[in-house]
């Protein structure tokens, strides 16, 4: 079996590591690409050293440019690489542009495509990301997905639960295996050191980059507002150079640097930005990935955005949604600061992203498809005559397992008199209602 994983921005590169280490060990042959997107040495190069994998086979090169232009730019290249390498199956992970350039050539070539953190919605069609990612989806034959609840909106979209496997989220697995490592090391980055962020406290770690607040000026100017007034905190700020750019653009970026409170310094590699924010009273950000890493690492995050694609860590009490609303900002800010219940609750949120298993459930199943011969694409034959759409009551103890095979049936949606539930084989049917397909 051949993989091939396709990555091409810093969170890419972090929550592939852990799979790609996880094929390595398996002595499975592999193939990276690199689409190019990011290539700064802070945002590409310096991963790849502190998360211990290979540079990638490939690098595409496609730098910077407007949607159509780099994802364009992207399929072109990924293409003639499929076409050399003929993998099995085509990894993408998340919603970058990589994944729809890589989900929609590899399927177009008839290779399975694996998606990573699958089944996530923020149901905004405005975020490139949403789109992204529902076009992957569509594209793909194995989805891996961090939770229960996202693999709820893949069914509710029509997805058969046999390709759905939740996995939990390898950012637990980067997490838990490199902080342990940058604990023992201690921080390199010199503007860390010389901030003696070692005996720092009321650290707020600030991150953002969304498109939606970075490119809206007013949106900008209410967040540093807020920042403004968080005069007590330690801000620090690893800038991601899109927000750079656009700050200076706004004339907004001198105007935050003056601020004896906030340090803007260049974006970290991940050892030091995984102590930072261990060490961390609070997270600020827009960035996905960060509401992850503050649940797993029991930080209170204030997220900078009015939805969110990872609806559990609201409920799960660790992240609140404040929008670019300065009141919203400062009143949980100081919340988090000055009461200790508060911030003991946010801390103490269950991590809904799993155990820091996810690369060896991922792999697993990967090579039970391939071991089953379900990685070849086929078309499908007489599919008009071969199945009934059917709803029914269940009144027996029987488990969507057993119902399957008795009825010869894929059992689409479970309703349990209150909610969706997720049809993992062993769970009993009694007292549900269920729709499903009868094959003839
Ligand atoms: C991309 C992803 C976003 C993800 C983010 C992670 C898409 C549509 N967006 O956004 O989902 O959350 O990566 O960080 O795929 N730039 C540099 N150096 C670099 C990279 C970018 O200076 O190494 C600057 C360029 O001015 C560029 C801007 O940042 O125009 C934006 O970069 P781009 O790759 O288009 O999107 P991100 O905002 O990084
Ligand atoms: N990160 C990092 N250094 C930084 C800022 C972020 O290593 O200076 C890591 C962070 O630990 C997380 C990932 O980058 O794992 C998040 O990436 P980003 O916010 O750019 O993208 P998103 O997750 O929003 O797609």
């Amino acid at each position: 079996m051949k993989i091939a994983t396709i990555l091409g921005t810093r969170p890419e590169i972090i929550k592939m590591a852990p799979i790609i280490d996880e094929i390595s060990k398996r002595g499975i042959n592999q193939v990276v690409l690199h689409t190019g997107q990011h290539y700064d040495e802070e945002m590409s190069d310096a991963f790849f050293k502190d998360l211990e994998i290979p540079t990638p086979d490939y690098n595409i090169h496609v730098g910077s440019g407007t949607h159509g232009k780099q994802t364009g730019l992207m399929m072109k290249g990924i293409e003639e690489i499929l076409l050399d390498e003929n993998p099995d199956i085509v990894l993408v992970q998340g919603d970058t542009n990589a994944v729809l350039a890589g989900a929609l050539v590899a399927s177009k070539l008839h290779i399975a495509v694996g998606h990573v953190e699958a089944g996530l919605r923020s149901f905004d069609m405005t975020m490139p990301e949403e789109i992204n990612r529902r076009a992957a989806d569509v594209c793909s034959v194995m989805y891996f997905i961090p939770t229960e609840e996202s693999a709820i909106n893949l069914l509710a979209e029509g997805f058969s639960h046999k390709n759905l496997f939740i996995t939990g989220n390898t950012v637990v697995d980067a997490c838990f295996r490199h902080l342990e490592i940058a604990q023992k090391r201690g921080f390199e980055e010199e503007s860390l050191k010389e901030l003696d962020i070692e005996n720092m406290d009321n650290i707020l770690t600030l991150t953002m980059h969304r498109a939606e607040n970075v490119d809206d000026k007013q949106r900008v100017t209410n967040i540093i507002e807020a920042l403004r007034e968080l005069d007590d905190m330690n801000i620090i700020f690893p800038i991601h150079p899109r927000t750079k750019n656009t700050l200076k653009i706004f004339g907004l970026f001198d105007e935050l640097n003056d601020l004896s409170h906030v340090h803007i310094i260049k974006p970290l590699g991940y050892l030091d930005f995984l102590l930072l924010t261990s060490k961390s009273t609070l997270i600020l950000t827009d960035s996905g990935g960060l509401q992850e890493e503050a649940i797993t690492l029991n930080v209170p995050a204030l997220t900078l955005r009015y939805n969110t694609e990872r609806p559990e860590t609201v409920t799960a009490g660790g992240n609140i949604l404040v929008g670019s609303d300065k009141g919203a900002i400062l009143e949980n800010a100081r919340r988090i600061l000055d009461d200790e219940d508060f911030a003991d609750k946010m801390k103490n949120a269950q991590n809904p992203y799993g155990q820091g298993d996810a690369a060896k459930l991922t792999v697993d199943a990967i090579e039970k498809y391939y071991d089953d011969g379900l990685l070849d694409i086929k078309a499908p034959e007489n599919i008009m005559d071969s199945f009934t759409r059917k709803m029914a009551k269940i009144n027996n103890d029987i488990s969507v397992n057993e119902f399957e095979i008795k009825e010869n049936a894929l059992i689409h949606m479970v309703f349990d008199g209150e909610k969706m539930r997720f049809p993992n084989d062993k769970l009993n049917l009694n007292g549900m209602m269920i729709s499903y397909d009868k094959r003839k």
